[in-house]
């Protein structure tokens, strides 16, 4: 990416800090720091005011700071980056710099406020979040990119989904095709593949239990690339499944579909979460869906806006959101079914092509 494409961002970032009459901002989320310069590694801190954008890090870095930080000046230390900005009077004494609370310890916030004791520290949570949430054009090829990874890895492996089959085994090898097609350092998070009783665990870590007879499966995953997430579940019903857990499918089905139908820009983020929530509790299980129905996702897997109870954004063009529903029962399992969607200016787009008809597994 250009020079120009990460200084519009900063450039942006610059604008929104002014606004709120600050002098500038101290980033330390690695993910913010990529965000905003392009930098892939996992220790610097960006300072971004009226005079630029100053990238600091150590020795390990030299030579992919030179490669990937664009629209920023690189110092190369291997002391603490804030002695790096004192050291360098990078900051004037009564300025008004931005740290994000959510990202700075407190332990890091008292190193910070002793460094650079002449500068007034400010609390400005959620300001590159909320930026990134409108996503550009590049920024969707690359979701698009992991999406079709990930569908294709989920091809690649629904052969081996069978009765007697380890949890982790297909986990692994989803993990594994991830890391071939996409980024290699890591898929978009562990993969969870959960086979009766572990079913109705949302966020159950792969064991060596092998998938049963008349169980329900939830297998959700997905691929990173370019540094920006995929994240599709799809849940099987095995070889002599009962009509209640064939109904709990078609309920969660439906929910998601009829929800996904609700997207559109503008309409607020509770509204949709309403739509699969409403469905599910009118056919009686409303208390086993105990989760928001969606996230956004882009350099992280879970980013602002959520489809939620609680949820007061609206959604944009050019988001890019989750829609997964789901149903947990424990003595019978659990299905969640989850696609990631675009939301366009008057609807919207379905990226995930994997099927999600109900699928019995022998
Ligand atoms: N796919 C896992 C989650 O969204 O929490
Ligand atoms: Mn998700």
């Amino acid at each position: 990416m250009s020079k120009e494409y990460f200084q519009r961002r900063q450039n942006k970032l610059s604008e929104e800090l002014s606004k709120h009459n600050l002098d500038g901002m101290l980033v330390t989320n690695m993910i913010h720091i990529r965000y905003l310069c392009g930098f892939t590694g996992s220790s610097a801190t960006l300072l971004i005011n009226q005079e630029g954008t100053t990238f600091i890090s150590d020795g390990r870095y030299v030579f992919q700071s030179e490669k990937e930080v664009k629209g920023a000046s690189i110092l190369i230390d291997s002391i603490s980056h804030f002695e790096v900005i004192k050291n360098e009077n990078l900051l004037k004494d009564g300025q008004k710099i931005a740290i994000d609370g959510n990202n700075v310890s407190y332990q890091n916030f008292i190193t910070i406020s002793k460094v650079l004791s002449g500068v007034e520290l400010i609390n400005m949570t959620n300001i590159i979040e909320t930026m990134a949430m409108q996503k550009d054009e590049k920024e969707l090829e690359a979701i698009k990119t992991a999406v079709e990874i990930t569908d294709r890895a989920f091809a690649e492996v629904f052969p081996m989904i069978k009765i007697g089959v380890e949890e982790k085994v297909i986990a692994n090898q989803l993990s594994f095709l991830y890391r071939k097609y996409g980024d290699s350092d890591s898929d978009a998070f562990p993969a969870i593949v959960g086979a009766g009783p572990n079913s109705a665990k949302p966020h159950h870590t792969p064991t060596d239990r092998k998938i049963g007879p008349g169980e329900l499966l939830v297998i959700d995953s997905g691929a990173k690339f370019a540094g920006y997430h995929a994240d599709m579940t799809r849940s099987f019903a095995t070889k002599g499944f009962s009509e209640e857990q064939k109904s709990i499918y078609d309920i969660v089905l439906k929910a998601q579909v009829d929800s996904i139908k609700g997207i559109k820009s503008g309409v607020s983020c509770k509204s949709i979460d309403k739509i699969a929530r409403d469905h599910i509790a009118s056919a009686g299980y409303g208390k086993y869906f105990d989760h928001g129905l969606g996230h956004s996702l882009g350099l992280e897997i879970h980013e602002n806006p959520r489809f939620s109870k609680v949820s007061t954004d609206n959604l944009g063009t050019n988001y890019v959101m989750t829609v997964e529903p789901g149903i947990y029962v424990k003595d019978i399992g659990g299905v969640r079914i989850e696609d990631d969607v675009i939301v366009k200016e008057n609807g919207y787009e379905v990226l995930n092509k994997t099927p999600k008809d109900f699928h019995v597994i022998s």
